[in-house]
């Protein structure tokens, strides 16, 4: 009989786990409506005969984890999650064990964050505290910007609350790592594309990433030092680095589930494994079976497009015909509302192309032009 696992969080995002479960040959069981609390968590998965707990988004991954413990269920820790889910719980504990925050402060109130980006400077980038997937997270350029900034991360904030930091023009390494049985390592080093304008979602993904020289030590330390933090537990995990003039600074961790197209695409393209898989099946205690099975270099650029009602979609045989292209992922078909390309999920809505090349500057380039093939007609204009 197959293993069951629970499967929790929100319906997206419950939704990848549960096909990467299926994929693993373990039955999935999704409950996206249990209350955000263990007891409830423990009873669903006790009820549904589940021997292992999977939470598939940040917003519910600490009472997952409290669940998950009190049933001897392999799981991050409590406080590991914590971090996770909180960037006020990730930053006070960088502030007592490492050097690794960029300044910041906390605001609660409009008033509070217009003080906050007096004291920081402009360009300053206002997010939820407890945000995930890029939603609700603005740069705010002219103070006079600072009431929209702060109305839109605090929707997104179930504390009420929103983070303020300098915006650190830069470069983003992202480190995704594992931990198991009291050991972890790092799977792998990439790199985003950061979209134009005031927005900070990525308009691509480029990975394996090579860091060289005095860089790749600061790195390698301060992945160490955050491992250290987060202490014990057992799960993927992604550590988000800015290396800016500022220095270098982590700017969160995240769960390999809110991000599967570089879970369930862009890896299993540059290696043969599918992370979301691999991450599911360890909620079940299955060891990470994470040795590559080749090696190449991969790009996952977003494809654009105005907001509107498509009417119509060219060029996906044109994309399709560029070498190295491996996937095109279209969501928007005509008929498809789409709104402005303001964050993560509105980004997503249109699609992508995953191109794989010898070089990641090769593979960002090809993913670009391929990208340039698709024309997504829309009409009727949307307001704000
Ligand atoms: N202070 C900053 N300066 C520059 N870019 C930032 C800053 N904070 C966040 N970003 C960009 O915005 C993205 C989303 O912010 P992040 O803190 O990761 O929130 P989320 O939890 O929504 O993913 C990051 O991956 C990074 O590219
Ligand atoms: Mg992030």
């Amino acid at each position: 009989m197959k293993q069951r696992v629970l499967i929790l969080g929100a319906k997206d995002c419950a939704a990848h786990a549960a096909e990467a479960a299926g994929r693993a040959g373990l039955e999935a069981v999704v409950a996206t409506s249990v209350p955000n609390e263990p007891e409830a968590m423990a009873d669903a998965a006790r009820t549904n005969g589940a021997e292992g707990i999977y939470c598939a988004d940040e917003a519910h991954v600490e009472a997952a984890a409290a669940a998950s413990s009190k049933l001897g269920f392999p799981c991050l820790s409590e406080y590991a999650a914590r971090l996770l889910h909180s960037k006020e719980a990730l930053r006070s504990a960088l502030a007592r064990e490492t050097g690794l925050n960029p300044r910041y402060g906390i605001a609660g109130s409009l008033a509070e964050t217009e003080q906050i980006i007096r004291r920081l400077g402009l360009p300053a980038v206002v997010k939820p505290l407890e945000g995930a997937w890029g939603q609700g997270a603005l740069i705010v350029r002219d103070i006079a910007d600072a009431p929209l900034a702060f109305t839109r991360a605090v929707k997104h904030a179930s504390s009420g609350r929103v983070l303020l930091e300098p915006y650190l023009p830069g470069h983003e390494y992202r480190v995704i790592c594992h931990r198991s049985q009291g050991r972890w390592s790092t799977l792998m080093v990439y790199s985003n594309v950061p979209a134009e304008h005031d927005h900070l979602f990525d308009r691509a993904l480029v990975a394996p990433v090579r860091v060289a020289g005095p860089l790749r030590d600061k790195l390698r330390a301060s992945v160490r030092t955050v491992m250290r933090v987060m202490g014990g537990g057992h799960g993927l995990v992604v550590l988000e680095f800015m290396v800016s003039g500022e220095g270098l600074h982590l700017v969160e961790l995240s769960r390999i589930s809110q991000s599967w197209a570089l879970a369930t695409e862009l890896f299993p393209a540059i290696s043969g494994i599918d992370l979301l898989e691999v991450d599911v099946a360890s909620a079940l205690g299955k060891p990470f079976d994470t040795k590559p099975r080749f090696k190449v270099c991969a790009a996952l650029w977003w494809l654009t497009a105005r907001s509107g009602v498509v009417s119509a979609v060219h060029g996906e045989e044109k994309v399709r015909a560029v070498p190295g292209v491996v996937r095109l992922q279209l969501n928007a078909q005509p008929g498809t509302v789409l709104g402005h390309q303001v964050d993560v999920p509105s980004r997503d809505a249109v699609g992508h192309v995953l191109v794989t090349a010898r070089s990641p500057r090769r593979a960002l380039e090809k993913a670009q032009y391929a990208s340039e093939y698709v024309r997504i007609d829309t009409r009727a204009a949307l307001g704000q």
